[in-house]
């Protein structure tokens, strides 16, 4: 058993309240591999932003879980030695079993999701409590999720997505004893969000997505006030990314995300995590792209990693200055 606290890692429970209190919003970023660790840690630093290191999963399985655990407590002594140390939480992203959970936080995680989503009502409310009864006794913290997200969540792909009922959400975190919850307000993970036919076009004929429930937000803000919420699915694919991965040999259909605007306003409310895995991959997918075309000779992986690492830590810089306000917050 290795804790956190011993890694220099912290939960997320101060990280939190700070951020509802000062209407900004934590970044939970994606990762799996060393130069998006880098990237991350580089762009924070800079931005002086908090962050949350997320890992799925099935990014648990590609990096291996020992190397995580030296990997987070390198991302803490890497963050000293670039100058400034920001709190650091390393969190499981869309845990699905209790024993997941418990061996995440035997590995050195200082919070878990358990997302019971998929289960009916009462069982996802079991679920969530048993895996709170475990962390608590280690002070790792519990996200939980109520509502469905469209779109594919790891292993589980769901057609349609089910808005969190506001109705539900104060047994729910009472009968659990969750410390955050996710809902479900009309972002949906991955780069599809939306189909064409559901948005509509600005004056330039750029497609508008339909705009997210925030109407559900401030129901559930009502009930549960000063509780922190958790918005998944919140990349905004930037355009110029697509562009550039469908004009260097990509083919990436109907790409449409969160509009930066609405992730910035929801970041001044309860929601204080949001979290972003496909912009990371879009971004560093076109800097590959865009060097092995332009320089077909190229063989050394250094070569186009280490421009994908620039081009991510720019894109979090961007999310942690202009759309999240996390910058200068740690
Ligand atoms: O919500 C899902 C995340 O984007 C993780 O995706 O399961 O492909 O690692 P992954
Ligand atoms: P995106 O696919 O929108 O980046 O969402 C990531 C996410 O919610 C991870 O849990
Ligand atoms: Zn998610």
């Amino acid at each position: 058993m290795v804790n956190y606290k011993d890694l220099g890692l912290v939960n997320t429970r101060e990280m939190f309240a700070k951020a509802i209190k000062g209407g900004y919003a934590i970044p939970a970023f994606n990762f799996n591999n060393m130069e998006q660790m880098q990237a991350i840690i580089q762009a924070c630093v800079e931005a002086k932003s908090p962050v949350i290191l997320q890992v799925s999963s099935g990014a648990r399985k590609y990096a291996n879980q020992t190397l995580l655990r030296y990997m987070a407590q390198g991302a803490v002594e890497y963050a000293k030695e670039l100058g400034y140390a920001i709190p650091i939480v390393l969190h499981l992203d869309h845990g699905d079993t209790f024993e997941l959970c418990k061996s995440c936080i035997e590995y050195g995680f200082s919070s878990v999701m358990i997302d019971g989503s998929a289960h009916s009502y009462e069982d996802n409310i079991a679920l969530t409590k048993k895996v709170v009864d475990y962390a608590h006794q280690y002070d790792v913290t519990v996200e939980g999720e109520l509502g469905v997200l469209a779109g594919v969540e790891d292993d589980v792909v769901a057609e349609k997505s089910n808005y969190t009922r506001p109705e539900e959400v104060e047994d729910f975190v009472k009968r659990t004893g969750v410390d955050s919850l996710a809902i479900s307000i009309g972002t949906s993970h991955g780069a599809n969000k939306f189909k064409p036919e559901q948005c509509t076009r600005d004056a330039n004929g750029i497609l508008v997505p339909p705009p997210l429930r925030f109407d559900i937000l401030k129901e559930i803000e009502k009930r549960l006030p000063g509780f922190p919420i958790v918005l998944h699915g919140s990349s905004s694919v930037p355009q110029d990314l697509v562009k550039s991965i469908n004009s260097h040999g990509g083919a990436l259909k109907d790409a449409i995300g969160i509009p930066e605007d609405q992730l910035r306003e929801a970041s001044k409310s309860a929601v204080c995590k949001i979290n972003i895995d496909s912009d990371g991959r879009l971004a560093m997918t076109a800097a590959i792209r865009e060097v092995l075309q332009a320089e077909p000779a190229v063989f050394d992986p250094r070569k186009y990693l280490g421009p994908a690492r620039d081009r991510l830590k720019e894109l979090y810089i961007h999310k942690c200055k202009d759309v999240l306000g996390s910058a200068g917050k740690a």
